[in-house]
This record gives C-alpha cells, sequence and structure tokens, in this order.
C-alpha cells in the first residue's frame, strides 16, 4: 500500500496515512448567529455533560493564522486577534499545534522546552493572554503535547547523548547495534553502518531512513521514529513520565484546558527489538514499507494514559485529553478510551471516517459503516470525527471531484456538525481552502518534501497562511515575504468575501454549528442510520430529546440526482411531516413529505420531523 494519488493534482503528501495503511495491512482496517449563541451556549446546557462533548474544536497552525508582528511567521498574538471571528463561528475550543521553543525542524513538532513559548511566537505572558482573552469568549485553548519525542537539541537529549554514564542517558531508547559482519544483516542495515557497527533492526522512520542513528560520543546508535531531529524518549523510564507529567501541568496550571496528543500511539517499542513485517513494495523516501507492529499501538501505553487521565482529572473544569489515533478499526479506537471502563483519553480522534483508505473515496456505505460503528462500538464514549488536518492533503482536494467541491465540502460539514460527535476543524476548512502543493523542489520547507521529492511533495499544500481578506497576502501577514506562499484564490476565498455571502461555506458552517448549538436533538438524540442500504445517499435520523422533534439528515454522495423515500419509523420516531431546516438546494427548501425526495448531486438536507 502506498498514499500515492490521495491528491487529485499531485502525488501523495500524507506520511501519516501511509503508518494507517501499514496497520490496516498489519491487523486485517436556520441561520442565527454564531456570536450572539456563543455568550449562552454553556449555560444554556449545562445539564449534557462535560464541555467538550459538544465541542467545536478548531486546530491552529500558529505558523500560518495570523502574523501580528510583520516577519511573514503567525503568533500568539495573532490569534488573540482573531478570537472574535472564531467566536462568531461558533468555537469552543483552539487547539494550537506546538509554539514552543523548536529549532523548527519539524515546525515545532521537534520541542527543546516544554515550559516556554518559542520567540517566534511570542512570550509564556502571550500565551496567558491569549487563554484568558479566550475565555472571556467561552473559547477554550489546548495545546498540542508532543510525548513520543523530544527535539535533539533539548537539554535532555543534549546530557543523554553526552556519555553512557550521564544520569539522563538513558531517558532515550539507545542500542549497541550489531557487528555490521554478524549473521543475518541485511544490505539496508548496512547503509547505516558506522564504526562497524549497523542499527539493531529494520526498523525505518516515519520521514525516511533507517530509525536508528548513531552517536560517536556514546558509541550508540538512538531510535528515533520521525525525523532524526526527534529522538524517541524511553517511555520504559519513570523519570521520563515524572517529567512530560510535569511539562502537562506547567500549563494545566496556567488555565489550558487539555492537550491533542501528538502521535501517541508510537511512545513504545517492542523491548525484543524484533524486525518489522515487510509489507510490499518501497515508500515514498526510498524504503521498504513495513507493518509498523512493533513500534506503534504497543499494549504498554494504555498504563501511561490511565494515569495520565488520573492526573489531569485532578484539575476542576474538565480537561480534555485528544488523542492523535491513526488507529486500523473501530475496536482498536475504543482500546484508546479505555472501553467500557472510560478511564483513558476522552477523545482519540477517529479517523476511521475522514481517512479511511488509500483512496478517500466519498462513498455513502463507508461513510455509513464508520460513522455507525462510533455509535455503536465505542460503548457509549463520545467520539470525536475530523476530516482536516496540517499532515494531509485538504479535504476539499481529497474528496472533491474538481466540480462539486463545493457542494462536497457542505456534505462533509453536515456530517460533523450533525452526528452525535464531537467536531474537530482545520483552519481554513470553513472557506474551502485549497491544497497548495509547490510545484519546484526548491520551495519546499517541509523536509520529507525535499528528501521525498517528486513522489513525496511535503505538506506544506495544506498548511499555506489562512485567507482572511482580499488584500495583499490575505490579511495574514504585512511582511514583504510570508513563510509559505498564501494561496492564488485569496482573493474570492477569504473570510471577508464569505461573511459578505450568505450562501458561502463559511456561512454554511456557521449555520450548522448554531443549529447544533442549540437543538437539544442535535446535540444528544440518538442517532440511527435509515435506508441503510442506499449505496448512494447517506441517511440517519437523530431522535428527539426533551420533546424536541427528531431531525433528519440526508446527503446524495453522487453526481446524479437521487430519489429516496425515508421511514423513520426504523429509529423509533412517528410522524411523516416534515420542514427543512438546512439545505444547500433550493429545490429543497419545501420539502414537506418523507417520500419521493430528489435530492440533486451531492446535496445536502436536514429536517424536522413531526
Ligand atoms: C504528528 C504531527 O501532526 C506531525 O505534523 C508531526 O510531523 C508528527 N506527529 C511528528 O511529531
Amino acid at each position: 500500500m502506498t498514499t500515492k494519488n490521495q491528491h487529485h493534482h499531485t502525488s501523495s503528501s500524507g506520511w501519516l496515512r501511509h503508518l494507517t495503511a501499514l496497520a490496516f495491512v498489519a491487523l486485517s482496517t436556520a441561520c442565527l448567529s454564531g456570536n450572539a449563541l456563543g455568550q449562552t451556549a454553556e449555560s444554556a446546557h449545562q445539564n449534557d455533560g462535560p464541555w467538550w462533548k459538544h465541542a467545536v474544536v478548531y486546530e491552529i497552525y500558529p505558523r500560518s493564522y495570523q502574523d501580528s508582528n510583520g516577519d511573514g511567521i503567525g503568533d500568539l498574538n495573532g490569534i488573540t486577534r482573531r478570537l472574535d471571528y472564531l467566536q462568531n463561528l461558533g468555537v469552543d475550543a483552539i487547539w494550537i499545534a506546538p509554539m514552543y521553543p523548536s529549532p523548527q525542524v519539524d515546525f515545532g513538532y521537534d520541542i527543546s522546552d516544554y515550559e516556554n513559548v518559542d520567540p517566534k511566537y511570542g512570550t509564556v505572558a502571550d500565551m496567558d493572554h491569549l487563554i484568558a482573552e479566550g475565555k472571556q469568549r467561552n473559547i477554550r485553548v489546548l495545546l498540542d503535547m508532543v510525548l513520543n519525542h523530544t527535539s535533539d537539541k533539548h537539554q535532555w537529549f543534549i546530557d543523554s547523548a553526552s556519555s553512557r554514564t550521564n544520569p539522563k542517558h538513558d531517558w532515550y531508547v539507545w542500542n549497541d547495534g550489531l557487528p555490521a559482519n554478524g549473521p543475518n544483516v541485511t544490505a539496508y542495515q548496512k547503509r547505516f553502518e558506522h564504526e562497524g557497527r549497523v542499527p539493531p533492526n529494520n526498523w525505518i522512520s516515519g520521514f525516511g531512513g533507517s530509525a536508528w542513528e548513531w552517536v560517536p560520543a556514546v558509541h550508540q546508535f538512538y531510535y528515533h521514529k520521525f525525523y532524526k531531529q526527534q529522538p524517541d524518549l524511553n517511555w520504559r523510564n519513570p523519570a521520563v513520565e515524572k517529567a512530560c507529567f510535569d511539562a502537562m501541568r506547567f500549563w494545566l496550571d496556567r488555565g489550558v484546558a487539555g492537550f491533542r496528543l501528538d502521535a501517541i500511539p508510537t511512545l513504545f517499542e517492542d523491548t525484543q527489538l524484533r524486525d518489522e513485517p515487510d509489507a510490499g513494495g518501497i515508500n515514498a523516501q526510498g524504503d521498504p514499507n513495513l507493518k509498523d507492529i512493533y513500534t506503534s499501538n504497543l499494549p504498554d501505553v494504555h498504563d501511561v494514559m490511565r494515569r495520565m487521565r488520573a492526573m489531569v482529572e485532578k484539575y476542576p473544569g474538565n480537561r480534555v485529553l485528544i488523542g492523535e489515533t491513526y488507529l486500523p478499526n473501530t475496536a482498536a479506537l475504543n482500546e484508546w478510551y479505555g472501553g467500557e471502563k472510560h478511564d483513558e483519553l476522552q477523545l482519540p480522534m477517529d479517523m476511521l471516517l475522514g481517512f479511511h483508505g488509500d483512496h478517500d473515496k466519498l462513498d455513502a456505505s463507508s461513510f455509513r459503516k464508520f460513522i455507525n460503528e462510533a455509535e455503536t462500538q465505542l460503548y457509549g464514549s463520545q467520539p470525536l470525527f475530523v476530516f482536516d488536518n496540517h499532515d494531509n492533503v485538504r479535504s476539499w482536494d481529497r474528496y472533491g471531484d474538481g466540480v462539486h467541491n463545493q457542494q462536497i465540502a457542505r456534505i462533509l460539514a453536515t456530517i460533523l456538525f450533525t452526528t452525535r460527535s464531537t467536531a474537530l476543524m482545520w483552519e481554513g476548512e470553513e472557506l474551502g481552502m485549497v491544497t497548495t502543493t509547490p510545484t519546484r523542489r526548491e520551495d519546499v520547507k517541509d523536509p520529507i518534501g525535499i528528501t521525498g521529492w517528486p513522489k513525496e511533495k511535503g505538506r506544506d499544500g495544506e498548511r499555506t497562511p489562512m485567507q482572511w481578506d482580499s488584500s495583499k497576502d490575505a490579511g495574514f501577514s504585512d511582511a514583504a515575504k510570508t513563510w509559505l506562499p498564501v494561496a492564488p484564490d485569496y482573493k474570492t476565498v477569504n473570510v471577508k468575501t464569505e461573511e459578505a455571502d450568505p450562501n458561502s461555506l463559511l456561512n454554511w458552517h456557521k449555520k450548522l454549528i448554531a443549529m447544533r448549538r442549540n437543538d437539544p436533538t442535535l446535540r444528544d438524540g440518538k442517532q440511527v442510520m435509515i435506508d441503510d442500504t442506499n449505496p448512494s445517499v447517506l441517511s440517519y435520523v437523530r431522535e428527539g430529546v426533551a420533546g424536541n422533534p427528531a431531525v433528519v439528515v440526508a446527503m446524495n454522495f453522487t453526481a446524479q440526482p437521487q430519489t429516496v423515500s425515508l421511514e423513520p419509523k426504523q429509529a423509533n420516531v412517528s410522524g411523516s411531516t416534515v420542514t427543512t431546516l438546512l439545505t444547500d438546494a433550493p429545490s429543497l427548501q419545501e420539502t414537506t413529505s418523507l417520500q419521493k425526495i430528489t435530492l440533486p448531486p451531492y446535496a445536502s438536507w436536514i429536517g424536522s420531523i413531526k
């Protein structure tokens, strides 16, 4: 399996999907103003569970959101400036990708100090200010916590790599390697020979090359799942857990509402260092594809997750743990909640729905399957759906057919906000920002796009600056040059233009979010699939809550008109008279019956049943 072709216009940029694909092989895979509502939503719904259960979480890449000091790079004060926009959209929490001091090899995912802010992004005082301003608007701040690895410039690693007797030596995963002339040493291992030693096994870095890097000062290799500048911490050493929990407490004490846990399934590696099975073929970085069964999702990680949950729960206010959990199936996802015990993460991401295959297809049957599994196979845990992030080609391009992208984006948003799931969105998704992949290798900023060119062009395309208005550089920055170029469509695809257009994708998002905030049925109603063998139309009912009407949703996943007759009885819902709550098809605006509804190509329709 490769990640090729997930892009309709370039080759792959989805290394994460590569890892996921391997795991698959291994284990089998009313137009209301959000602003006005934002003030009251929380108090109005005090009794329906913790805040995160109905939240809209919005991911921000600090480099790309808003530059406030003219250096071409976004920053914390820039985010603070845009809080009114986020409140107006209906966002409950922002997840800020790593803003800690970092050499920026992996744009912040290589942290050199967990208890500070990178000067490029501001100061700890700026973060305090952002948290306080967020609070004024009922917007919580979630930080990205990278626990699998640090930067090689973190003092912990500098100490660890200084000598075998340094007290921090065992904080990372070190190995003597094997004699290069020993039995069973492969040609691949020999490529990484140093001082007559080769890596102890065939493990590869997700970013290319051997996962083992030689350090002459200690005559040992260290393990890195990602870039060699990102050495893996040794989670078998209790001192590492303590130091990492301390770093989390530093921010919890300052009022952050929780964390998104980066690459969390990869904390542990097989102690026997067994070779990973070959999955066939060569990846974009020129390495053999492996099934990562010995370096990902090891059972040991769950003990840490339980202790972390217990630690976080000591804080008031329902702090939340979100996991970056690319997993092979719903059963594996369930384990990340702690199954029936619900004692691990509150919200491990369900990547099955939004990133479910080699080629993300808009396929009603597979969407139905994954949405339904999340409803029925997670012991009542709260699903967290997501279609977009800073590591993958934008959903606009992955699901779009090049003709109906607008409508298709509306289908994805409809699913995100009308299913029972907590919603996770990525900056610009609400605008229909496109993936703008570099066309020349010399322009690439993401290192995997440089080493993998042209098969892998990296992740710059989905990280271009947020498009605020039609002024120079889309209102992102007034620097002469921005760190990544603004996408060429910014004159029409931007916040200001879309705010003024009642039919824009941005306003579609606002309407959906406002509906869901206000309707107890959309918040908590049981979700039941109807017309559930239809290969072309995805339909479901949300059963009415507290005397409120049931809601029915139908979306046409094809380029042809589709006629459906819906039977909500399947979902314990009586009534056959409907009124349209929201649709992007003018012909469906006056729908009054559930019989013979003709959905135009890729139309979304939401109705209320009486
Ligand atoms: C997942 C992050 O989302 C990605 O951007 C990063 O490169 C890797 N983890 C490594 O930290």
